[in-house]
């Protein structure tokens, strides 16, 4: 047995909102629970708030507003719930340079300073735990970084953003607008007064980076992510998605591209697409999250769960904080950032993808052949065309077979300027069906 066997783990929580507080609560109520399975105490050192006047809830002795001096005390572990890049960044960097294990949810700061990170920890040996950081209470990081330790991961494609799945399913289901659907999802308090980060794809471009980094093994951030959000989705393309019996949903795709010459990169965007209704990742609805993992020898795998929330989160950060107590309590360490793959990261324009389109043309003899044409043009093939007339305008829906992205692009693009094309009624990629 260690020598550390049976000391109490003094542990310095970093912030104290919906999460936050829920860990305290979970500490101090399942102290002696949790003292069983670490092998020693989890003592809760101190609580770093800005405004320790304004949580009247929590002991007065334990709450501060110097993190720093939290984070330089005698503690064994900071388990970081601030968000935001700095000044988590500083304390993280600090604590692990101490040789103090992390835990944190830190998304936005794992997808932009992961190396920083865990360059920081090999230093001294320190943990870096983020489970929390993707998809909530889910158990998904830990899957990608140990249990599947030994396969292949070929593909990691969710829905890891919980206010756009709700936004999503609430205009399938009603046929309303972005516009109106976004405003009662924030009466509802489903979105936040401020939903940029969800809408536009930052929250889960973050996790998109923190997901394909550890499927691929391989430094991705959050630059090198393609993030499209969903306030161009239309009532029209949800009515286009339904016609042809498939749903709208913001994906997290993290892939493995192999090029024609063997050569692998990866592909990391978030966009949203059209699944068919039969996908597993079709029946998610409302603000939970899924994510679909392939790998070559497990095949196909899938996570569910709440994505969000207080007590959801507090469960993935009790996990990794009672994970790095354990490695504490045997002088042990938990798995290191696994970089060694390097691949490049695919430019959007080069991953290949399907696009459905939906045009309103004109009712004349030629004009199938006419678009058909531009798409030949640009090297697209065609999968399927479907053809609905309506007086004088025919409504044409086109779903391709793969192809660059670019190509795609320029297709739509082209075809958006002939005359006899009245409306591009809804473009979207297609996923789920190869
Ligand atoms: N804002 C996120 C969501 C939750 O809507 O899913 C935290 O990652």
């Amino acid at each position: 047995m260690s020598a550390r066997a049976g000391r109490p783990i003094k542990v310095a929580l970093l912030g104290c909102g919906t999460v936050g507080g829920e860990v305290a609560r979970l500490l101090t109520e399942q102290a002696g629970e949790l003292a069983a399975r670490v092998g020693a105490p989890l003592e809760l050192a101190g609580i770093a708030v800005r405004r320790p006047d304004k949580h009247p809830e929590l002991p007065p002795e334990l709450l501060t507003s110097d993190a720093t001096a939290l984070v330089e005390s005698d503690v064994d572990v900071v388990v970081e719930l601030i968000g935001g890049i700095e000044p988590a960044r500083t304390w993280l960097l600090a604590a692990l340079r101490a040789g103090k294990s992390v835990v944190t949810a830190n998304k936005a700061l794992l997808a932009e300073h992961s190396a920083e990170l865990s360059e920081a920890a090999d230093a001294t040996g320190a943990d870096l735990y983020f489970e929390a950081s993707v998809a909530g209470a889910i158990p998904l990081l830990r899957p990608l970084r140990e249990s599947l330790a030994g396969d292949r991961i070929t593909r990691v494609m969710g829905i890891v953003n919980g206010t756009t799945n709700y936004i999503l399913s609430a205009m399938d289901s009603t046929g309303a607008g972005y516009a109106e659907t976004l405003d009662e999802a924030s009466r509802l308090g489903y979105a936040e007064a401020d939903p940029t980060a969800d809408v536009d794809g930052y929250d889960a471009a973050s996790k998109a980076a923190i997901l394909a980094s550890l499927a691929f093994h391989t430094r991705v951030t959050a630059a090198d992510v393609h993030r499209e959000g969903i306030a161009g989705v239309s009532a029209s393309d949800i009515v286009a998605a339904k016609v042809l019996g498939r749903t709208v949903k913001l994906l997290a795709i993290c892939e493995r591209v192999t090029s024609a010459d063997g050569t692998e990169s990866v592909s990391v965007r978030v966009h949203p697409v059209m699944l068919p209704r039969t996908h597993q990742l079709s029946g998610v609805g409302g603000a939970f999250n899924a994510v679909y993992v392939e790998a070559d020898a497990a095949g196909e795998l899938m996570f569910y769960g709440q994505g969000a929330g207080g007590a959801p989160t507090a469960s993935a950060v009790l996990g990794d904080l009672v994970a790095v107590a354990r490695n504490q309590v045997v002088s042990g360490r938990g798995p290191r950032e696994s970089a060694h793959a390097a691949l490049p990261v695919r430019p959007m324009g080069q991953t290949p993808t399907r696009y459905h389109v939906s045009l309103d043309v004109a009712d004349v003899p030629g004009v199938l052949a006419q678009v058909a044409q531009v798409f030949a043009a640009h090297d697209v093939s065609i999968a399927t065309v479907r053809q609905r007339d309506r007086h004088s305008t025919a409504s044409l829906v086109i779903v391709t077979h793969l192809a660059k992205d670019a190509a795609l692009q320029s297709t739509v693009d082209e075809i958006g300027k002939m005359d006899v094309v009245r409306e591009v009624v809804s473009v979207m990629r297609v996923e789920g069906e190869d």
